[in-house]
């Protein structure tokens, strides 16, 4: 079976989870918080080497003030529970997104998250907070325009190498599969640049219920597809 070198995630879905089942759109958070613990370790044991997931968007602010102080209480707590799993999985972390919107317990957590992961290369978990994809790419605008002024900023027109650099993901392999859950079929402001060529895996089901057999179903779509990066010929086929 050929396996995705990168999947990226949507999150979607807690809220209306939950409201299914009478319950507040926080327990849907809570429950799709766990969900990603259960489904990160799952995924490094199948040995595949990179997984990126939207967790909360630059847009997402817009959402009751209730819910925004919910979702960052969760980060508190999940992004400590992470730090022993990057122990056990070998596991490197980062956070894509604007750091500096956060609360500074949060980004002091991110940043020793980071600081104490750097050397695993078991598996990569990328997670994306305060991340919108067009904020990425103009936050990726005004560093070039520091650096170029600075003149450490290669002049004339710059390869898309020499930009991506520049975005959060500078150093990632771009995501082979994406898939969203509970049905949503946009991409949501979630990695614009990146997603260029990747294969796209949309399903009803709502991410707390996300578990492995969905996960397969998913791996066998992305098996049945025929990848192209622009041109003709897949890689496998050149
Ligand atoms: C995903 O679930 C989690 C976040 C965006 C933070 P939602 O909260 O979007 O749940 P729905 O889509 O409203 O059901
Ligand atoms: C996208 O989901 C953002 C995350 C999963 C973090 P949303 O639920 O916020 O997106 P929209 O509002 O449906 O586009
Ligand atoms: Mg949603």
């Amino acid at each position: 079976m050929s396996l995705p070198n990168h999947i990226a995630i949507i999150l979607d879905g807690n809220g209306r989870w939950a409201r299914a089942k009478g319950m507040p759109r926080s327990y849907g958070h809570v429950v799709g918080c766990d969900n990603l613990e259960h489904m990160c370790d799952y995924i490094c044991d199948l040995g595949i080497k990179y997984l990126t997931v939207y967790a909360f968007s630059t847009e997402n602010w817009k959402r009751s003030e209730e819910e925004v102080r919910v979702l960052m209480n969760l980060f508190r707590r999940y992004l400590r529970r992470v730090e022993k799993k990057a122990v056990k999985n070998q596991m490197r972390v980062r956070i894509l997104g604007d750091k500096s919107g956060l609360a500074p317990d949060i980004r002091r957590i991110m940043e020793e998250l980071e600081e104490m992961s750097a050397g695993y290369d078991r598996m990569y978990f990328q997670m994306a907070i305060n991340y919108g994809g067009r904020d990425e790419i103009l936050r990726a605008v005004q560093r070039i325009a520091a650096d170029a002024k600075a003149g450490l900023f290669p002049e004339g027109k710059p390869t898309e190498e020499e930009f991506a650099r520049y975005l959060d993901t500078a150093d990632l392999p771009d995501p082979d599969l994406l898939i969203r859950t509970s049905g949503e079929m946009r991409t949501s402001n979630f990695l614009p640049w990146q997603l260029a060529y990747t294969e796209f895996y949309f399903t009803p089901v709502a991410w707390p219920d996300f578990h492995e057999e969905e996960l397969h179903k998913a791996l066998e779509a992305y098996e049945n597809r025929d990848r192209r990066f622009g041109d003709a010929l897949s890689k496998e086929q050149k």
